[in-house]
């Protein structure tokens, strides 16, 4: 089973994309292909660029690891209620290419952040947009007050978030067929 996941922040010390690395290690019996949107680098979506220059190279990169995966792991970074730029940018640029961007595939979708609601906003409005593009979202989770409830090496210490973490992933292993 391959794996692609991502965070949705191309921040070197994105909070999301810990909790991405926390997620694949229940995923050990896949071979995974973990990207950083710091190395998918783009400039900002325009219609102008696109007519001067067509499609960068990371979007096609970015839709090729979809295409060669069997599912999805992504945590999306929220900003001001929303995706990160950096993201959207690059999600605007890859649905230029294939408006089917996520390719049917099976999604574990979460978010996180400082916050109490733990990115509850870009949660909300990836859950119903993402399908809209061609995601099969299997799972769900967000992590509030990121700072309090997750430790870099530990992974997520408040026990209660914890099972619920293990619940999304349970959910999504058995809806890709994994035991
Ligand atoms: C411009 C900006 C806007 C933000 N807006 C929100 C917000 O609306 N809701 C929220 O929970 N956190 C917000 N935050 C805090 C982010 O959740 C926090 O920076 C988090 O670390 C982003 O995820 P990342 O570390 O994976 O990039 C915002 C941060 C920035 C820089």
């Amino acid at each position: 089973m391959n794996i692609f996941a991502f965070a949705g922040s191309s921040s070197s010390t994105s909070i999301n994309h810990a909790l991405v690395n926390a997620t694949l290690k229940n995923f050990e019996d896949c071979t995974i292909e973990f990207i950083h949107l710091k190395d998918f680098a783009a400039p900002l979506f325009s219609v102008d660029i696109e007519k001067e220059q067509g499609h960068p190279e990371a979007a096609f990169r970015f839709l090729q690891g979809i295409e060669q995966a069997d599912a999805i792991i992504c945590s999306m970074a929220e900003h001001n209620r929303s995706y990160s730029a950096a993201f959207k940018s690059l999600f605007d640029w890859a649905s230029r290419i294939n408006v089917k961007v996520f390719q049917n595939k099976p999604m574990l979708l979460m978010s996180t952040s400082p916050g109490g609601y733990g990115g509850g906003n870009v949660m909300k409005e990836a859950s119903t947009f993402f399908p809209q593009f061609a995601a099969d979202i299997k799972a769900t989770f967000s992590l509030p007050k990121f700072n309090e409830h997750f430790d870099r090496e530990k992974g997520i210490t408040d026990e209660i978030l914890k099972e619920q973490h293990l619940n999304a992933i349970q959910t999504f292993r058995h809806s890709i067929g994994l035991p």
